[in-house]
């Protein structure tokens, strides 16, 4: 059974990894339309790992009796000026979700609630990495010279890695 104050953070992570998963496949929507196939796909599959991860808290309150209640989800922004505000926009919302994390992280070890913390050490270990990725994307950008471009060679080429650096990172933890 879980307490009050962990239900309520559990469920509205289950609300919020929707909202993450909506606004990945916004950018995704975006990239398509600007004609950048690469940071569509890498968009595209970061928001079915984002339903991956609603469905890991999901089954998690369905495991321990608990009913899942969903909550509104607002429309993700769609105008973006260009990649590089994308990009930025990602890492930003990424950095949000891990101080949502920790709080769970918190609460249930200050709850002596073992179960939970074991079950969202897996989300610790993801959003380190979710970090990780975005702030490489970040990297390869300013290596490449790109500064928010709508056409070029440094555009070309970082959309071309991000193609496939979901494979680069390796994916969810395990
Ligand atoms: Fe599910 Fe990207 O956090």
């Amino acid at each position: 059974m879980l307490s009050k104050t962990i239900y309520q953070l559990l469920n509205d992570q289950v609300t919020a990894e929707q909202d993450a998963a909506y606004k990945y496949l916004q950018m995704a929507a975006w990239a398509e339309k600007e004609g950048l196939s690469g940071a569509a796909k890498f968009f595209r599959v970061h928001s079915q790992e984002e339903e991956g991860h609603r469905d890991r808290i999901f089954d998690y309150l369905n495991e321990c009796g608990q009913e899942v209640v969903l909550g509104a989800i607002d429309a993700p922004k769609h105008d973006y000026d260009n990649l590089l505000e994308v990009i930025q926009a990602a890492y930003d919302h990424e950095k949000k979700v891990t101080g949502m994390i920790k709080r769970i992280a918190e609460a249930s070890f200050a709850e002596q609630d073992y179960q939970t913390f074991n079950f969202i050490q897996w989300f610790v270990a993801e959003q380190h990495e979710e970090e990780t990725l975005f702030m490489t994307v970040l990297d390869k950008a300013r290596v490449l010279g790109y500064e928010g471009e709508k056409q070029g060679e440094a555009l070309y080429l970082l959309d071309q890695y991000l193609a496939n650096a979901h494979e680069e990172a390796g994916g969810d933890p395990e």
